[in-house]
């Protein structure tokens, strides 16, 4: 049984399998991302009911750029249409959205509609979903370290004052709590690129579904699975 009082506060999802769930039922990839978008429509509400604090769901990789054009633009135009569908709901939810990632790269209706998201959603003190876009968590930490470097260059910071705090406080998460469970789908057993910083105690709970599969049901079930392991944080 689930324990309402020891429900995570951030949750952490690496969304895969939607293209082998399509193959696998003889559709196109995009049908994939489709049903992977209403997938997570469902685990949004779910966790915002839950009463986790912050979900973050990884959607789109600064290495997904590598797949096919049509394949990309698919993913953006669920995007918008996932906002266009949801935003209103969200924000009547009290759900915060933030994106984590350089999503300023991203087609211009896309970033019109995060921008749109943020705005509508900023002075909520609900839940916060955290979307990942065009991220990586290689490329986070350079940015950071380029931001450090500048400010040690221009005299505002004396490298002694480095210290995990001040990195932590120049990624995409800067002030969120780090992740107390990472949830991935699709039967992989990696983070590739997820949050590396931040899962330094992560507790990981993997699940065989492709993530068009996953259901509310199973999520409580990987919040159970975190709830019976035992976190020392190093200590004994
Ligand atoms: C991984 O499956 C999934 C993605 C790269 C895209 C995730 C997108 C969504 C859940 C829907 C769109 C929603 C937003 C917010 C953009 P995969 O294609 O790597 O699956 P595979 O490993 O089976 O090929």
């Amino acid at each position: 049984m689930m324990d309402l009082d020891r429900i995570p506060d951030h949750i952490g999802i690496v969304m895969d399998g939607n293209g082998r769930w399509a193959r696998a039922k003889g559709l196109p990839r995009l049908s994939g991302h489709n049903a992977g978008m209403l997938a997570m429509k469902e685990i949004v509400k779910r966790a915002s009911a839950l009463g986790v604090q912050y979900l973050t769901v990884y959607a789109f990789s600064t290495e997904n750029w590598k797949r096919s054009v049509e394949e990309v633009s698919g993913i953006f135009n669920l995007l918008v249409l996932y906002v266009d569908r949801e935003l209103a709901e969200l924000n009547a939810n009290n759900v915060k959205v933030r994106i984590l990632g350089d999503y300023e790269e991203l087609p211009r209706n896309a970033v019109e509609r995060l921008r749109r998201s943020i705005e509508t959603t900023a002075d909520n003190s609900g839940m916060c979903f955290c979307i990942a876009l065009n991220y990586g968590s290689r490329d986070e930490i350079a940015r950071g370290l380029r931001a450090i470097a500048a400010d040690a260059l221009a005299g505002r910071l004396a490298p002694a004052e480095i210290d995990e705090a001040l990195i932590a406080g120049r990624l995409y998460t800067a002030g969120m709590p780090d992740p107390d469970l990472i949830i991935r789908t699709g039967g992989e057993r990696r983070l590739s690129n997820f949050l590396l910083w931040q899962s330094a105690y992560s507790e990981l709970v993997f699940s065989e579904a492709y993530w068009p599969d996953f259901t509310p049901r199973a999520f409580e079930k990987a919040i159970e699975e975190y709830q019976g392991r035992e976190r020392r944080f190093g200590g004994r």
